[in-house]
């Protein structure tokens, strides 16, 4: 039997500040304590995941000295030396610190605007330096509570203002970076600028250097927005986007739930990972979540574990469900690859088109039996198959 163990080929990584939250929320204070990043890392190794993800501030406290970076940064890379974990993607805090509060690139101050730039660039040094080939943007303080607070037309002047010189400075540094733009629709702001995948992908068109900037979608923020996660990853693989992905769980429209990817919706999560697997993504299976307060840190790992353990058990049953010759039969039955054929033929006109005709009553009275395919989806998942 298959005990789905994670190997580094899984390409499974975590970012630092998942495994490393401490369970303060509006209401409760930490319930766990610190954790050390390079004993983060030993742990992650341990599990079976292939690499780290840190925010400047997860790795390097804010206020450190030079000296304290320092040595943080030896003990940091000695683990990853030790253990062969990678980093393939870095970010930076642009929202705890209370300058921040009305957001980094689109803040009205302007000295604010100019110092989240400077921040970000620091750490894009120390990511690349480290090997990180993605650099994600998540503008959580981006956005606003009230309207006539915030311009947006001018919010994203500067939105776009702030990509151009960061791509800008990665072309003069010769770095081999791409960046990820993480959508999210509300929360810490009332409602945040680039609310949704669809609305990124429009923003990277109006860049200067759109081929350097992709999409970072994470599972519970298109859920926030009753959203179906599946098709907006869809979407981005079809645009050359997915430069990234964060994967979670959640459930519902309500507050930015972060559970262990599996937990929340499992039939998108499987239609999910059904898609990333057969699209080809070959980028890592990043897991931005965090364990409810109610754990202390067995229960931490025991749910890092368990979001690798869902994605494989997701994937044997993708696949079993793409072999069955039955669902084969289904989505011929459906007429699924007809959807793959161009709606006019080669070498067909406009005209052939126009001259054609079609039996209205007949082709109204056809049924497409997605109840049927599906319903064969949910029996593999069910394990019945
Ligand atoms: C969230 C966000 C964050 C970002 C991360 C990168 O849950 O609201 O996903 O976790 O991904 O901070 O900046
Ligand atoms: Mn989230
Ligand atoms: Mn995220």
């Amino acid at each position: 039997m298959n005990d789905y163990r994670p190997v580094p080929a899984d390409r499974f990584t975590f970012g630092l500040w998942t495994v490393g939250w401490r369970g303060v929320n509006t209401f409760g204070e930490p319930v766990r304590p610190p954790l050390d990043g390079a004993d983060a890392v030993r742990r992650l190794a341990d599990l079976g995941a292939s690499g780290v993800t840190f925010h400047d501030d997860d790795l390097i406290p804010p206020g450190s000295s030079d000296t304290d970076r320092e040595a943080i940064l030896k003990r940091f890379r000695a683990a990853l030396e030790e253990t062969g974990l990678t980093v393939p993607m870095a970010t930076t805090n642009l929202f705890s610190h209370p300058v921040f509060r009305d957001g980094g690139f689109t803040s009205n101050s302007r000295d604010v605007r100019r110092y989240a730039i400077r921040k970000v660039i620091r750490n894009i040094d120390l990511a690349v330096s480290m090997g990180a080939r993605t650099y994600v943007c998540w503008g959580g303080q981006d956005g606003a509570e009230t309207e006539a607070g915030k311009n947006d037309a001018a919010a994203l002047d500067r939105l776009r203002e702030a990509f151009d010189i960061l791509c800008g400075y990665v072309r003069e540094q010769g770095y081999d970076l791409r960046f990820a733009i993480e959508p999210k629709p509300n929360e810490p702001r009332g409602d945040i600028l680039l609310p949704t995948v669809g609305h990124a992908l429009a923003f990277i068109n109006e860049l200067e250097h759109p081929e350097m900037v992709g999409v970072n979608p994470e599972v519970g923020h298109e859920q926030m927005a009753g959203l179906n996660f599946a098709h907006g990853v869809a979407q981005a693989l079809w645009a050359g986007k997915l430069f990234h992905i964060d994967l979670n769980g959640q459930r519902g429209i309500k507050y930015d739930q972060d559970l262990r990817f599996g937990a929340g919706d499992v039939k998108e999560a499987f239609f999910l990972v059904d898609l990333l697997e057969s699209a080809g993504y070959d980028g890592p299976r990043h897991f931005d979540f965090k364990t409810p307060r109610s754990e202390d840190m067995s229960g931490v790992w025991e749910s890092a574990s368990a979001c690798m353990r869902n994605y494989l058990i997701l994937r044997e049953k993708a696949k079993a469900f793409r072999a069955d010759p039955e669902v084969a039969e289904a989505l011929a039955a459906s007429r699924v690859p007809e959807l793959s054929e161009s709606t006019l033929g080669r070498g067909e006109s406009l005209s052939d088109l126009l001259a054609e005709e079609i039996d209205l009553a007949e082709v109204g009275e056809r049924g497409y039996h997605f109840e049927r395919l599906d319903q064969l989806a949910l029996d593999h998942l069910f394990g019945v198959r």
